[in-house]
């Protein structure tokens, strides 16, 4: 386990009817408030009015960037950035999915940057400071409503690119599995599949001595595979939806990975998948994990072997540690194509023309990944072995 500082300053305020508490939380902020959402799936189910009636009492100033699209792009971010700085704005709500909340992020940090917002996503920019923001999450996924990241797509440039800053941590964020109801199957999926992932990423790393991290990822999984069926079945059910969301945040706000580094290598293999095809980012994973796997899989065959035994209840009797590993695999995939998550490129009609370019983005960097270094020539295999 390698040495380390948590600080994570988020206030979740979980479950039923908690929005009672946003003017409070908004209040001592100020009084002008900028909300932020996507393509209206607030207004058809209701929360846009309980969050305007919410900010009405406490005498709110309002403004609104909507349409935030879903891999949120720049220009977005650039409306937020303006309404920011031309009107002095107190405080930023997000209401959505992660790509408001990532959009809020980069709204938060671009109104304290000088440059444009795009120098401050693709060059790292370290801002002294954000307007301050808060979040009422809507779709169990990123885990963005509780950590410091933001993906964000530039579309005129084809790139989807990660930044973040201690200062971009919501303040608070309301999760109410309630608003999560009218989340669509299809996005529902996408959300377990990248959660999932997640914890995938972090679990394979080269640290030593993770004994209670291994476990708390294990359980993680173990967890959201025993609640998906049962959410699929009833996307209305208050238990399944509340230990969905729940699951989502605990994969990505730094609790599990403390002492060590996972991988990342496969979450920038699909943002260069999505910067060219604008697909999910979920089902973007659904493809790409498992091929990555078994990429991956001579490196260290015994952390492939324990999660096959220990999540996946594989019989490692008389085989090698990379047939119990390949095994391993083999049940993820079953998992996800059970809940019906895509499994190759095909599925969102990608072929083959465009993989040099989306794998010069992936390594636009050079080799990337902690648990294996990965060349282009390595992500155009994983490419390959999903179309
Ligand atoms: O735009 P609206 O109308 O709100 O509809 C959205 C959108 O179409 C809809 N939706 C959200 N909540 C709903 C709902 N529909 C009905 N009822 C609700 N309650 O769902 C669609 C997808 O929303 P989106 O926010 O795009 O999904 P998600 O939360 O999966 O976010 C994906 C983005 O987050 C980035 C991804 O790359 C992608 O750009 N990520 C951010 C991370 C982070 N900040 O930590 C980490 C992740 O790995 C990920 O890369
Ligand atoms: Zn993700």
């Amino acid at each position: 386990m390698d040495n380390f500082t948590f600080w994570n300053p988020t206030k979740l305020i979980f479950g039923k009817g908690q929005i009672g508490k946003l003017k409070s939380e908004i209040s001592q902020y100020g009084k002008k408030v900028l909300v932020v959402y996507g393509g209206g799936s607030i207004k058809k189910n209701g929360l846009y009015d309980k969050v305007m009636n919410e900010l009405k009492e406490m005498d709110a100033e309002v403004f609104e960037v909507s349409g935030v699209e879903p891999n949120p792009r720049v220009s977005t971010v650039r409306k937020g950035v303006g309404i920011c700085k031309a009107e002095g704005i107190d405080f930023i709500l997000a209401v959505g999915g992660g790509s408001v909340i990532d959009c809020t992020k980069a709204i938060a940090g671009g109104a304290k940057y000088d440059g444009d917002a795009w120098d401050m996503v693709a060059n790292k920019a370290q801002v002294s400071e954000a307007v301050p923001f808060g979040t009422i999450l809507t779709l169990a996924a990123t885990g963005s409503e509780m950590n410091s990241g933001a993906v964000i797509t530039n579309w005129e440039t084809h790139e989807k690119l990660s930044w973040g800053s201690p200062h971009v941590f919501p303040k608070f964020s309301i999760l109410d599995p309630e608003n999560t109801y009218s989340v669509p199957r299809n996005q529902t999926i996408y959300g377990i599949v990248d959660m999932m992932s997640h914890v995938l990423e972090h679990y394979f790393h080269l640290e030593d001595n993770t004994i209670f991290q291994d476990r708390m990822c294990e359980s993680l999984i173990v967890t959201i595979m025993e609640t998906a069926p049962k959410l699929l079945e009833d996307l209305e059910s208050y238990n399944e939806r509340a230990t969905i969301l729940y699951s989502g945040t605990m994969a990505l706000n730094g609790i599990i990975n403390m002492g060590y580094r996972g991988d990342w290598a496969t979450h920038n293999i699909e943002h260069a998948v999505s910067a060219v095809y604008d697909i999910p980012h979920g089902g973007g994973l659904a493809i790409l994990f498992p091929n990555w796997m078994k990429h991956t899989l001579h490196v260290k065959p015994e952390r492939f072997k324990q999660l096959a035994v220990r999540v996946f209840n594989v019989d490692p009797n008389g085989k090698t540690d990379e047939e119990v590993g390949l095994e391993g695999i083999e049940c993820l995939r079953s998992f996800w194509d059970s809940i019906e998550a895509p499994s190759k490129l095909a599925d969102y009609d990608i072929d083959d023309s465009k993989l040099e370019e989306m794998a010069d983005k992936a390594a636009y960097n050079g080799a990337f990944g902690r648990f294996m270094k990965l060349e282009k020539e390595d992500v155009l295999s994983i490419y390959r072995a999903s179309l």
